[in-house]
């Protein structure tokens, strides 16, 4: 495994604009649909507001087919809804055609949701050695080390055999679909957004390989491609020497 590209930005606005080209520079290197999985949370928000206020229309959306790495198990209308997320600051804003919108049905039992995801994934995505394979995953990481939401305590659905798994937030118990480490690994490219202090101890541990990081969801994350990037603002680099 080659070791991940590690980027390092004063702040999250040129992070996002690196970041950007990045995304479209990728999209460059093929013709046709380009599958993208979306991070949740809050710090993709950033990425969304710069990409509408600057790029909105650099970007041949009709080729974009959008999935999300992981969400909440609550409906699209709620504050927690990573599609919702999605569509306040990003969906609205760009046309995008809706046939390209695959959202995780958040709204259903995750033992329904799941399998309808797994078959929206292998109906829309092109497979290799049977797994769909995504051009990007987008993850972010929490302070624990999670990733979508595969968290420490349930390191082991990282593993599953699975496209998708449910998987239960440590603290609040809120049940989460995530995608599996056998998709997101299969990825030709996986860029982690990782911005903040609080984030910086594990990008540490992760990045240097420290004994407990592979206690670390987000640890586990090398894609067969090598294709690895790490996009930090300083805050979160702070602790890592490269
Ligand atoms: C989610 C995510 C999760 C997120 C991290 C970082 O649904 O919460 O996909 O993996 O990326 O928790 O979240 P922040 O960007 O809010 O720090």
């Amino acid at each position: 495994m080659q070791e991940p590209k590690v980027l390092i930005f004063d702040d999250v606005d040129k992070l996002a604009e690196d970041f950007t080209n990045h995304f479209i520079s990728l999209m460059k290197l093929k013709t046709g649909n380009f599958h993208i999985a979306l991070s949740g949370g809050s710090t993709p928000k950033v990425w969304f507001e710069h990409l509408v206020k600057n790029h909105k229309y650099d970007i041949d959306w009709a080729r974009v087919q959008l999935f999300w790495g992981d969400e909440r198990c609550v409906p699209p209308i709620d504050e927690d809804s990573n599609y919702g997320m999605t569509k306040k600051y990003l969906l609205d804003h760009i046309n995008i055609p809706k046939e390209n919108i695959h959202r995780i049905f958040g709204e259903l039992n995750p033992e329904e949701a799941v399998p309808l995801y797994e078959k929206e994934l292998s109906n829309v995505l092109p497979n290799k050695d049977e797994v769909p394979v995504f051009d990007l995953v987008i993850l972010g990481m929490g302070a624990d080390g999670h990733t979508a939401s595969i968290f420490p305590h349930q390191i082991e659905l990282w593993d599953s055999d699975q496209y998708s798994v449910v998987a239960k937030h440590p603290e609040t118990g809120q049940r989460r679909i995530s995608l599996s480490g056998k998709v997101i690994n299969k990825s030709r490219s996986i860029a982690f957004l990782v911005t903040g202090e609080n984030k910086a101890a594990k990008i540490m541990e992760i990045l240097h390989k420290t004994k407990d990081s592979d206690n670390y969801p987000a640890s586990r994350v090398a894609p067969e491609k090598n294709n690895l990037y790490w996009f930090l603002d300083k805050a979160a680099a702070s602790q890592i020497q490269i």
